[in-house]
């Protein structure tokens, strides 16, 4: 039988640079799919200034990313002509790292002759849990980030529905925000998650912001202001934050998220479920996923609607370049490739059927 070119096996190398993680991977659309996926952090660089600054991060990334590509060959055993194609991040993000990224790139596909791929972020994060659980069209995804939280519905590997997403903070800024306030370390999710074990959740009553409003649609602003003035309150009492002050905060703040994305879940679900897709299934994405107790309300609802849940490990869930390298074997199935004047995007909404969701955090565009 003769294979057309869409299910010829393909061997990828992905590259992502649009924030503060450099990552090269290799990946093939066949099973033990990814054959090496090398990330390196930058978090020691920007840790003085409490965020990610674009300029050391577009630098860091232009040191970076020979070394990272080399190395992710290297742990593939392969070299670039064993490759069908290179795919990179080519927006939304910080401009500098994109393009940093999206130059390497250019330079390896001139000079290997290689087609040339770009890929959004966003689809790379949305469509990472067909790499690793081959979930089927269309299914629906919370991705809950630094940087983004949206809702979407993946009808095909470039067809996205944003059906709702915050209008201000991302939560995992929320989280890094709320930690920088207790004085706890960064990246602030994990602190706080630790944190909020022993702490009582019911002591401060947090706000659930736009619960009342119909829709999709998140904001997680207000919860800081919230509590800094339990904070202020705590201290003007005790002269201090008491350990337990700080553990019943963070409680009280994870639970008013965990809240927030869950019912805005349940909503996102009811308006997937209403297309009656065959094989149920809801998805996450990005490093809010990481949180144990959002995941469990997120666990609890898929199963309490008969829907199946599916969390990619959490080195897939963060920023990496296995998921671009997947985006682009995606995009190479349908026959879309081959890019060699691609250029970087700092906004590349993934929904252009929408109004773009306006707001940067410290962690570049949100798109
Ligand atoms: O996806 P990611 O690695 O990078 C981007 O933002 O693109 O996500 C990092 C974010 C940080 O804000 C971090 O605080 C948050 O994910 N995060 C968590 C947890 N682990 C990481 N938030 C809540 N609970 C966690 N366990
Ligand atoms: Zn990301």
């Amino acid at each position: 039988m003769q294979h057309s070119a869409s299910d010829k096996p393909l061997t990828i190398l992905g590259i992502e640079s649009s924030c503060d993680d450099t990552s090269a991977a290799i990946v093939r659309s066949e099973q033990d799919r990814i054959l090496s996926n090398v990330v390196t952090g930058q978090a020691e660089l920007h840790a003085a200034f409490g965020g990610v600054v674009p300029e050391i991060a577009a630098r860091a990334h232009a040191e970076k990313l020979d070394v990272t590509v080399q190395a992710a060959l290297e742990q593939a055993g392969l070299g670039l002509d064993a490759l069908d194609a290179i795919a990179v991040t080519a927006g939304p993000g910080l401009i500098g790292g994109v393009l940093s990224g999206v130059m390497c790139a250019r330079g390896l596909a001139a000079g290997s002759g290689l087609p040339l791929i770009g890929v959004n972020h966003l689809a790379g994060h949305a469509l990472t849990p067909r790499l690793t659980d081959d979930i089927a069209f269309p299914y629906l995804v919370l991705l809950a980030s630094g940087g983004h939280c949206q809702f979407l519905l993946v009808e095909a590997p470039d067809r996205f529905h944003r059906v709702g997403g915050t209008i201000d903070d991302a939560p995992g800024e929320a989280f890094d925000k709320t930690a920088r306030l207790l004085g706890l370390p960064q990246p602030g999710g994990p602190n706080v998650e630790t944190a909020a074990l022993d702490g009582d959740a019911r002591r401060f009553a947090f706000p659930r912001p736009l619960l009342d409003r119909a829709g999709c649609d998140m904001s997680f602003s207000g919860l800081k202001t919230a509590l800094l003035r339990a904070r202020d309150a705590c201290i003007a009492e005790h002269g201090g934050l008491l350990r337990k002050d700080r553990a019943d905060l963070c409680a009280g703040f994870q639970a008013a998220i965990a809240d927030v994305l869950a019912e805005k879940s349940r909503r996102a679900l009811e308006g997937y479920l209403a297309l009656s897709p065959e094989r149920r299934t809801m998805a996450v994405a990005g490093g809010v996923a990481a949180n144990q107790a959002i995941r469990t309300r997120l666990t609890e609802l898929c199963a309490e609607m008969a829907v199946r849940f599916v969390a990619p490990p959490l080195r897939l869930c963060t920023d990496n370049a296995a998921m671009i390298a997947w985006a682009g074997i995606e995009k190479m199935r349908l026959g879309l490739a081959e890019d060699r004047d691609l250029v970087a995007r700092p906004r590349w909404p993934l929904d252009t059927r929408q109004a773009a969701l306006l707001g940067s955090g410290k962690k570049g565009a949100k798109a």
